[in-house]
């Protein structure tokens, strides 16, 4: 059975959805996107995706061509008609079609965005064997543009970085830039010393993960510390443990950088930890 897709308002089995060639998502990369996890059948902390997503239209002077209420209503509609009980629905924005290629934007007014979603099935997501073994990572440098904070559909650079990892028998990468990791391919960075959990502070340099705002949350409420600051790859490296967070990794152990075992060389107890109430206190609260 095909998947129902989402297409401006409709929806419509994968193999009959379409945008323009002169969308300018597709020439442009000029769009934005949300990764929204389900479990249970219901959306984890739609209401923080739906936020970043304005906040990213706003900083690139994008109209949102769609409102609240519609997006999850759409959201819950897709989850519905693909009965996914485990997975992610995919959104995407872009600035539309002006019907040529032009540097310049187009007009808001007769060019309205174009609104994509689909679901993808991941039965076992939150029982993932990877979470009990850990992910190996490398580094490498940073060569994204300066607004990471702006979650664009840019991806071709952490798509390299995906297959430098890959080619050197890695899951992921870390992006370093001036010395400090900024973050994971697609996914925020984390080491833990002496209790401490250590992840960079907000700033234009990452993107502000949803998951990793709860889960500092829940890292609070449990009495851990948590310390919001830039940390070197040989700090991660003579770290207790390290992890990262995001939507479809909630909370998996890194157990190796750039061929360096940390701590035991398995996943660490306060990762596992926080995965467990990430999960827990998400069920709880999905919608
Ligand atoms: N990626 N940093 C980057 C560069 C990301 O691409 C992501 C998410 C995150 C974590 O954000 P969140 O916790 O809100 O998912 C951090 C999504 C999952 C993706 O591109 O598929």
């Amino acid at each position: 059975m095909s998947r129902i897709v989402y297409v401006n308002g409709a929806y419509l089995p994968e193999e009959e959805a379409t945008v323009s060639v002169f969308d300018r998502g597709f020439l442009m990369a000029d769009g934005v996107y949300e990764v929204t996890s389900v479990l249970g059948g219901k959306l984890v902390d739609f209401d923080g995706h739906a936020a970043r997503l304005a906040r990213s239209l706003a900083e690139l002077d994008m109209v949102q061509p769609i409102s609240h209420e519609a997006l999850l209503a759409a959201h819950r509609e897709l989850v519905a008609r693909n009965g996914i009980e485990e997975g992610l629905v995919y959104l995407q924005i872009t600035r539309g079609n002006p019907g040529d290629r032009d540097f310049a934007f187009p007009d808001p007014e007769t060019t309205t965005g174009t609104v994509v979603m689909f679901t993808q099935n991941k039965p076992g997501l939150a029982d993932s064997p990877a979470a009990k073994v850990g992910m190996k990572v490398i580094s490498i440098p940073d060569l994204r543009w300066r607004r990471r904070d702006i979650k664009t559909v840019q991806l071709l650079y952490p798509s390299m970085g995906k297959m430098a990892a890959k080619a050197e028998g890695a899951d992921d990468a870390w992006f370093v830039e001036d010395g400090k990791v900024t973050e994971g391919t697609s996914n925020n960075a984390y080491i833990v010393k002496n209790g401490r959990i250590i992840t960079r502070e907000l700033s234009q340099d990452i993107l502000h993960g949803i998951t990793r705002a709860a889960v500092l949350r829940f890292a609070a409420e449990a009495q851990m510390e948590v310390e919001e600051r830039s940390f070197t790859i040989d700090e991660a490296k003579e770290a207790d443990e390290a992890f990262v967070t995001s939507a479809t990794a909630f909370v998996m152990p890194v157990v190796e950088i750039d061929g360096a075992k940390i701590g035991a060389g398995t996943p660490g107890r306060v990762a596992a930890r926080l995965r467990e109430i990430y999960l827990e206190e998400s069920l709880k609260a999905a919608i």
